[in-house]
């Protein structure tokens, strides 16, 4: 069964962080009192870093047993995991080290590898987490995506031959800006999850956010982003009212919607 998309609009940054921790631990409790275990893929970049700090923060921190966490990554740059535009430093500083998660509760794509080789063994993690016939898919409980201002979403970018990969759980890309080269996900593994949380702040994203929530909803091109539809998940968009300035519902002064 196919969920609809759930879209909703917070007044800020720091509202979305918090009310993107209580569903993270909503999620969180509801995995492990299933399966005692919570499978989360983190995103990159630098917005989910609020979201990471609400989380480690006294008033959440405590909401959750951590030790049945196992973290991995939706993408990574290929750059040693001390580099500044790590992923996994990104969520080291901000989240691993305050929660003192411990280092086997964590799956880092290597960076420092050769890209073909940090993905053929991050599948290979992957597949041993996920035990089953090669054509099982791992199926998070949880993945947290970010939205570039083209469109993209981990290390999938437009015009991409990672985009096309259905075989696959994690193969190299190629980034036009940044570090070039990247690691990630395939959209076979982010449409396999049980929810996928994009969280989206800030004006500069306004109009890829119309664009791929709005448009390619209405048959128009399509976007990375916006091949993302889990095929049995939630699919939930936590978007602030910068980024979200441009949708038809704020425009109608709608708070949030769900489709
Ligand atoms: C990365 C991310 C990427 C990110 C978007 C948004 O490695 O950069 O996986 O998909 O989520 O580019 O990045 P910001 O949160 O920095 O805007």
């Amino acid at each position: 069964m196919t969920h609809a998309r759930e879209i909703r609009i917070m007044r800020d940054a720091n509202e979305l962080a918090r009310e993107a921790a209580e569903l993270f631990l909503w999620l969180g409790e509801q995995a492990i009192a299933a399966t005692e275990r919570f499978r989360v893929a983190l995103a990159g970049g630098t917005t989910p870093a609020t979201l990471h700090a609400t989380l480690a923060s006294s008033e959440y921190a405590h909401r959750l047993d951590w030790k049945k966490v196992r973290f991995f990554f939706g993408d990574e740059r290929c750059v040693p995991p001390s580099h500044p535009e790590s992923n996994f430093r990104m969520a080291d500083v901000t989240l691993f080290q305050p929660l003192k998660i411990a280092s086997d509760h964590i799956c880092r794509m290597k960076g420092e590898e050769q890209p073909e080789t940090a993905a053929r063994q991050y599948e290979q993690t992957l597949r041993q987490e996920w035990p089953g016939s090669d054509s099982s898919l791992p199926r998070f409980d949880l993945i947290l995506l970010g939205l570039g201002e083209d469109g993209h979403t981990a290390s999938l970018f437009p015009g991409t031959s990672a985009l096309d990969e259905q075989t696959r759980l994690v193969v190299p890309s190629t980034s036009p800006k940044g570090i070039q080269a990247r690691i990630t996900l395939t959209l076979p593994v982010l449409n396999r999850a049980g929810a996928v949380l994009f969280l989206v702040t800030g004006q500069k994203k306004s109009g890829i956010t119309r664009k791929v929530l709005e448009n390619s909803a209405a048959g128009g091109p399509s976007w990375p982003a916006s091949l993302v539809r889990p095929i049995s998940g939630r699919l939930i968009w936590f978007l602030d009212q910068a980024a979200a300035m441009d949708l038809t519902v704020s425009r109608q002064g709608m708070n949030s919607r769900e489709e």
